[in-house]
């Protein structure tokens, strides 16, 4: 099923040529069959101006990104002009149940402003919810990204969480004291203080890796993780995953080594926090070339602990880098 639709033609602020103002008739259908290399291409013209910089980035990065973000290419959808059939818009879904996430979107430059995601989402929301019974859409934007907010706005997605990322080379903590203490640390927690060594954090904390992860028994979570740290999504690629967690105690970190991603965490205490961290620290700075590591799920509500989890991190040179909002659309009342 194709929509033929002829959007409303704006004054385009990219280009001063008049005949960027003549009406033209787009076409909205499926992505499926389209070879995912053809989205990226037309993904670096839409991010060409963008906040970060993909240029660099190979294809193969992008398309195995969307397949850990489960994206089904039918319920994926793009615009085309009807007059030479290039893409020109796309919005690409990841479908988990009867949840689905906007992996990524974007418009080309010369196109952008004419409502051309609202015509998408107008084409694919009635599909995902009478054929695969979606009830709510999720997706993350940069909170400054916004052009991109509107767009998804006058969808009818509304801000559900604000979200911080954390970012940088992850360093063990203090390390020049660690070395003047012989690689001893301290952890306070409360009035208690405990003198603990890096041989005593390997001897405490508990890693599992793959198949020997039991996502069954990851403990909830205080706050949901991003789409892309959810089980569903993690288990795309399983043996990427590490679990590192404690006995007797519910703290965590759901860690994929490769990218440099912490998918999930749990801190009951700032000991546990500061003792999975350092695990995570001395097996990473053992190796050669580590990624930068980045924690993208931080909820701002996540504040109420001393020091925060954003400190917790911070101590470990993970510095707060952009914010996001989390936005959802309901669909249920489309699937009656
Ligand atoms: C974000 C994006 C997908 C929006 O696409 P779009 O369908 O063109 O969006 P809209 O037509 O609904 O425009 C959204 C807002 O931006 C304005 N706008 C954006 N580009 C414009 C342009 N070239 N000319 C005029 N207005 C423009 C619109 O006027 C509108 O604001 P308004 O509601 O106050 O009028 C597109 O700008 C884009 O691809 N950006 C780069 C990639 C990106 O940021 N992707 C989203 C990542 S989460």
């Amino acid at each position: 099923m194709e929509h033929t639709i002829q959007p409303p033609t704006f004054p385009n602020t990219n280009n001063n040529n008049n005949s960027t103002q003549e009406e033209e008739i787009i076409i909205i259908k499926s992505l499926e069959g389209t070879d995912p290399k053809d989205i990226v291409q037309c993904s670096r013209l839409a991010f060409s101006d963008y906040f970060v910089n993909f240029s660099q980035v190979a294809d193969d990065y992008f398309i195995s990104r969307w397949r850990m973000g489960m994206v089904d290419y039918k319920y994926s959808f793009a615009a085309y002009t009807k007059r030479d059939g290039v893409m020109v818009g796309f919005v690409v879904l990841g479908i988990d149940g009867v949840n689905a996430y906007n992996c990524i979107t974007g418009v080309v430059p010369e196109y952008r402003g004419k409502r051309l995601v609202q015509c998408i989402y107008q084409h694919a929301i009635p599909i995902l919810a009478k054929e695969k019974s979606i009830e709510q859409i999720q997706l993350e934007v940069i909170s400054i990204n916004e052009k991109a907010v509107k767009a998804y706005t006058s969808v009818g997605f509304h801000i559900h969480r604000h979200l911080q990322t954390v970012k940088g080379d992850i360093k063990p903590i203090v390390l020049e004291q660690l070395q003047q203490l012989q690689q001893q640390l301290t952890l306070d927690d409360g009035a208690t203080q405990v003198i603990i060594d890096n041989e005593q954090i390997k001897r405490l904390v508990q890693v599992k890796y793959g198949a020997d992860i039991d996502y069954s028994v990851v403990p909830d979570m205080l706050y949901a993780p991003q789409w892309e740290g959810k089980v569903g999504c993690l288990k795309t690629d399983s043996d990427q995953v590490e679990y590192r967690y404690l006995q007797d105690s519910k703290s965590f970190l759901l860690v994929k080594k490769q990218l440099g991603l912490i998918s999930q965490y749990r801190f009951d205490s700032s000991s546990d926090a500061k003792i999975l961290l350092q695990s995570l620290c001395i097996d990473y700075c053992n190796e050669t070339n580590p990624t930068p590591f980045k924690c993208i799920t931080i909820d701002s509500r996540d504040s109420s602990s001393t020091p925060t989890t954003n400190e917790l991190f911070g101590l470990f040179n993970l510095q707060p880098s952009f914010t996001q909002f989390e936005m959802i659309i309901n669909l249920k009342s489309y699937n009656q």
